[in-house]
């Protein structure tokens, strides 16, 4: 059986071997034994003035791209534009969905900015960098896809592929003269300096990619893949259930009960002493007010303020204090009257004093901590100063 197929492509390369070849001289091959040889024919070749020429080693020989006059290779930047174009692309196409095409506005951000377009930014230069370096290189400067080659199947090119080094000068090079070539490679003691013919089927079949036996076999294997692929998806996996852990898992939601727990709750309570994000819990919380000495109020007293503290204090405060703290709310009656809030005692209070009665409550008086925000205390007490001041009016606080 083995034997069978290592016939079928000895027979298949005899064949190919056998194609005849023009008359059209390709170019002229020399061969030489040492890797010092070749670098000196290199050297010597590129002094002469041949461009049109290369060479051919078994393994790789540093520092022959240099022997042979090779300068920086086009291909870094090609590949350098590409990638350019890609980050300019990229962006672009960020801009236009996120800022032009459908504007979205998620978490109050800018519709484009800079930070976030910056990974998909990077994805996109590396993949048209790959993509130009590819086409780049195989493409623009090697000339590929070309499987017909005239030096394949030379003599030649068994050579240079095991055990000999070799050089080609090309036909199309502006001096190339074959009397001169060779006696130049004979004087270099070269040996099997033969010339390269092209193949009939190199000068008509022009980009073997579009020849039909080639196109029909990409169709075939194109048909054949997705058949296969519907087969599988359709028939073999028809059956089985899709995959949905993720849906049914094991986990409790918000406000339903629990049997793990002794009080079958899901959620559980925060630990003692948990501050929520972004709050500081009053330091001077259930202590007498003897103990707050240092609490400035941390507002301005300016118009907005006041205005604040006054909305707030009418609100909470009114119904028993009265609209000037006069304590004759309109809860007499039903809950004890509150002392006047223009007693000596209140006026010579500090700031922080104030607060502290309204944040913590005063015997009867409940803690308006949950009710009202920090900074609207501090309004309050701002307020509850203007009025303690319009109250008790000097001459010289009236407006001249
Ligand atoms: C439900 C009625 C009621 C409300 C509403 C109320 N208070 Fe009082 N407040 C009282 C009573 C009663 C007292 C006296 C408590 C005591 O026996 O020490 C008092 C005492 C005070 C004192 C201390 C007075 C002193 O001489 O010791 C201040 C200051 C005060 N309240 C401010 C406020 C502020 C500011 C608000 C609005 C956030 C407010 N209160 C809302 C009933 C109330």
């Amino acid at each position: 059986m083995i034997n069978k197929i290592l016939n079928f492509f000895k027979e298949y390369n005899a064949r190919k071997d056998e194609e005849p070849r023009s008359g059209k001289l390709y170019a002229i091959s020399a061969l030489f034994n040492t890797p010092n040889e070749i670098m000196n024919a290199a050297t010597e070749v590129a002094d002469k003035g041949y461009r049109r020429f290369d060479t051919f080693t078994p393994y790789p020989v540093h520092r022959l791209d240099q022997a042979m006059g090779i300068t920086k290779p086009l291909v870094g930047p090609i590949a350098f534009a590409g990638g350019m174009l890609g980050c300019f692309l990229t962006l672009l196409m960020i801009w236009w969905m996120s800022d032009a095409d459908y504007p979205n506005i998620i978490g109050g951000k800018p519709f484009f900015s800079l930070p976030p377009a910056i990974p998909i930014t990077f994805e996109g230069t590396v993949l048209l960098t790959g993509i130009a370096t590819v086409i780049g290189m195989l493409v623009l400067l090697n000339k590929l896809p070309k499987i017909n080659n005239p030096l394949n199947d030379t003599e030649f090119m068994k050579h240079v592929s095991s055990d000999k080094f070799g050089i080609v000068i090309g036909a199309n090079d502006k001096q190339f003269s074959e009397s001169e070539i060779r006696s130049l490679f004979e004087s270099m003691g070269a040996h099997d300096i033969q010339n390269i013919y092209y193949r009939e089927s190199n000068l008509t079949n022009k980009t073997p990619i579009f020849d039909s036996k080639f196109i029909a076999t990409l169709i075939a294997v194109a048909g054949l893949t997705a058949l296969i692929s519907y087969f599988t998806l359709n028939v073999v996996l028809y059956d089985v259930v899709p995959f949905d852990w993720m849906r049914h898992q094991e986990k409790i939601n918000s406000q339903s009960p629990s049997d793990f727990f002794q009080n079958k709750s899901g959620m559980r309570m925060p630990v003692e002493g948990t501050v929520a994000r972004g709050f500081m819990p009053y330091e001077y919380k259930g202590m007498p007010d003897s103990s707050v000495k240092q609490l400035a109020n941390p507002l301005p007293a300016d118009s907005k303020i006041l205005e604040r503290g006054q909305d707030r204090y009418n609100v909470f405060c009114s119904p028993c204090h009265g609209y000037f703290g006069d304590g004759d709310g309109r809860l007499n009656e039903q809950f004890p009257k509150p002392p006047s809030l223009h007693n000596n005692k209140v006026i010579n209070w500090t700031d922080g004093n104030l607060y502290h009665v309204l944040t913590n409550g005063q015997n009867v008086m409940p803690s308006y901590e949950s009710q009202i925000s920090r900074d609207d205390r501090w309004a309050i007490v701002h307020y509850i100063r203007a009025l303690q001041r319009a109250k008790n009016a000097k001459e010289q606080d009236l407006p001249k």
